[in-house]
């Protein structure tokens, strides 16, 4: 019998290119499909080339019961239950490394437009409300000499490492790994809480990431700090940054994710010392095309009998 592959979303390239004609399905629609839709929809497959979007649960999963590979069109793998995957013998691959530089770039561009105020600039100028060059209109925060504090010390760490330090920032990490020879200084949690004027989240979402800025990290971090976050919504208690950012401990906050997307946090949407994306993290083309590629050949080469190039290693 041929092997059936069922892709959760539309792709930025034509799944043709890879897949052979007639070997797949593609979710019509431009949304997520509910966990009974997805089951309905890739019940007799054998592959499945998912979103972060998409709730891969045990209980899911037990409902896929001739699923072999999962492709996730991502690089974290959050979604997934992977103990379950284990134990099913269900392949499970992702798309490293090719969006570090998308992510990186979007990372500075939060940084650079809560400091410099560019959204509410861009607001005023559209409310009418340039008069003309004031000497203290707007004004914000240099990034030359401030320190970021950066969580997680992985490819896209190491990447926004890369381009804060050409803005003259200075540069501290914390990893649960030591990192010999890196060239910025490594710091415990504590430190990093205490010393930076900007921390920017790099870390997957583990049980033990999982809220892990809640609001006594929040506390320890220097007052007027700023929170940059591009990796998953839940590492962040919302309700603490919330009260963190009314109370004015934190400076301000750029978000790129949330908590339980696409909802975002009511007490966020109305504040001007926060800056908010809709998960653009590797939302440029040549990024979607490279992850699109990536993952579609995994799942290919799964599904004809051979070992993935991007299989998820299990987690130490
Ligand atoms: C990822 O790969 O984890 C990103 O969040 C996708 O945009």
């Amino acid at each position: 019998m041929s092997q059936r592959a069922y892709l959760s979303r539309k792709l930025s390239i034509d799944p043709g290119e890879i897949l052979s004609p007639g070997s797949f399905e593609v979710n019509p629609e431009d949304r997520t499909l509910t966990d009974t839709e997805l089951v309905a929809a890739a019940k007799d497959c054998d592959g499945l080339l998912s979103m972060l979007t998409d709730n891969l649960s045990a209980e899911t999963l037990a409902q896929l019961p001739r699923l072999r590979v999962i492709a996730q069109h991502a690089v974290g793998v959050n979604n997934i239950d992977l103990a379950a995957c284990a134990q099913r013998g269900i392949v499970v691959t992702h798309t490293p490394g090719v969006l570090t530089n998308a992510t990186a770039d979007l990372t500075m561009a939060l940084i650079l437009g809560l400091s410099r105020r560019v959204v509410e600039g861009d607001h005023l100028l559209r409310a009418g409300g340039f008069t003309g060059w004031s000497p203290t209109l707007l004004l914000g925060r240099a990034l030359q000499g401030r320190t970021l504090g950066i969580f997680g010390y992985g490819r896209i760490g190491q990447a926004v490492a890369h381009r804060a330090k050409a803005f003259g920032m200075k540069i501290i990490f914390c990893s649960r790994r030591p990192v010999p020879q890196a060239a910025a200084e490594q710091v415990d949690f504590d430190d990093l809480l205490q010393r930076s004027d900007i921390i920017s989240l790099h870390s997957p979402l583990t049980p033990e990431t999982d809220k892990i800025f809640d609001a006594q990290r929040f506390a320890q971090m220097r007052a007027g700090a700023l929170l940059i976050n591009t990796a998953r919504g839940p590492i962040v208690d919302e309700d603490a940054l919330v009260a963190a950012l009314e109370s004015g401990h934190l400076g301000g906050a750029g978000l790129d994710v949330y908590s339980a997307e696409p909802e975002v946090h009511p007490g966020l949407i109305n504040r001007s010392d926060v800056l908010l994306l809709p998960h653009l993290g590797s939302a440029d083309e040549e990024t979607r095309r490279r992850m699109a590629e990536m993952s579609l050949g995994d799942l290919r080469r799964v599904l004809d009998g051979k070992s993935p190039l991007h299989p998820v290693s299990a987690q130490p």
